[in-house]
């Protein structure tokens, strides 16, 4: 118990916790197809995922926001791009960047909730024609209300021609990519060939982990977060590693609360690490698996039904204590 309650915000404070966040992160982004230089962090929440993965690929894009704040831009007017069907928490991470919600662009979706990747480059060369600058791509696996995945190739390939950071907000779908027990078992939840630059993942959601635990990936590693947030307060952060020694950038600085905009932080990562060792790998495919919905007769579908859920309406009253179904959200 005393674990859960450690500091893990720097090595000195939380080392197991740390260590274990680390090797947990380090098996998600192996799971992911990340390189090896990826950072993963805990935070409380998707939302809060979601938001870093903004705010770092904002400061990444426009360096001078650090210091000099929005009005440095003189003019320039950074947009970010995001389905209808996508999670309000991007909206408000828009909000709290300075973006403003004028400035988050919702891209059409079609009839599964998927975001119609014609329109989006389409939008996207509108906004540059008219002065934006599009920065920001978030592509949704697993949508808060239908399930769908967004096609993260095709998408890939437009933050590629455009030079814009592709996040992609795999909160609560993200397993069924990373804990697949084959391809076909959701073939439109897999992770693009091309480049994904950050991704968050709630093992809080379908990975039955104990509330809170959500990880953010991000493809260039610690040093582009804590370039873009962190302010290296001295009397705290003192870039040890997991020798307890101090390291050189890039070489595994292990007090990463200076990554983030916070300061405490939970060990959240070690009730995702008990589980794991517990019950292993298998255990995570066979929950992702189950969550495939097994729509039976009895319903009129609702939507067409995407690997983790299912939205279907009684045909009939009286089957409504004989019918079950599965896997639905
Ligand atoms: C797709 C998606 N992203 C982000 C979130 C936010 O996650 P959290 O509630 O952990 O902040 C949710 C929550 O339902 C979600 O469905």
């Amino acid at each position: 118990m005393g674990l859960l309650n450690n500091n893990a915000h720097v090595f000195h404070a939380s080392p197991v916790g740390m260590l274990v966040e680390s090797s947990v992160a380090a098996k998600l982004a192996e799971l992911a197809g990340f390189p090896a230089q990826t950072a993963g962090l805990t935070f409380p929440g998707g939302s809060y995922a979601n938001m870093h993965a903004l705010m770092t690929a904002r400061n990444r894009r426009f360096p001078e926001i650090k210091h000099k704040g929005l009005y440095a831009l003189s003019g320039v007017r950074p947009v970010v791009f995001t389905s209808r069907h996508s999670h309000y928490s991007i909206d408000k991470a828009a909000m709290a960047a300075g973006i403003g919600l004028d400035g988050v662009i919702h891209v059409p979706t079609d009839s599964t909730g998927s975001m119609r990747v014609a329109e989006l480059r389409r939008m996207m060369q509108h906004a540059i024609d008219s002065g934006q600058t599009p920065f920001f791509v978030n592509a949704t696996m697993g949508t808060t209300v239908l399930g769908a995945c967004d096609p993260l190739e095709d998408i890939a390939a437009v933050c590629k021609e455009y030079s814009v950071w592709l996040h992609v907000d795999g909160s609560w779908g993200g397993p069924l990519a990373l804990f697949a027990e084959s391809p076909d078992m959701a073939p439109t939840f897999v992770m693009p060939h091309g480049r994904v630059d950050s991704m968050s993942v709630n093992p809080h959601k379908l990975l039955g982990v104990p509330l809170q635990c959500s990880f953010l990936l991000v493809r260039e590693g610690l040093d582009v977060m804590r370039q873009a947030l962190g302010l290296n307060a001295s009397y705290l952060f003192h870039s040890e590693g997991s020798d307890g020694e101090e390291s050189q950038p890039g070489e595994g600085n292990l007090d990463v609360g200076d990554a983030t905009l916070g300061c405490g932080r939970r060990p959240d990562a070690l009730k995702f690490w008990l589980m794991w060792r517990y019950y292993g790998t298998r255990y995570f495919i066979n929950r992702v698996s189950h969550a495939r919905p097994q729509m039976v007769d009895g319903f009129w579908l609702l939507n067409h039904p995407v690997p983790a859920s299912a939205f279907g309406l009684f045909r009939d009253n009286s089957l409504r204590k004989s019918v079950t179904i599965h896997g639905v959200k």
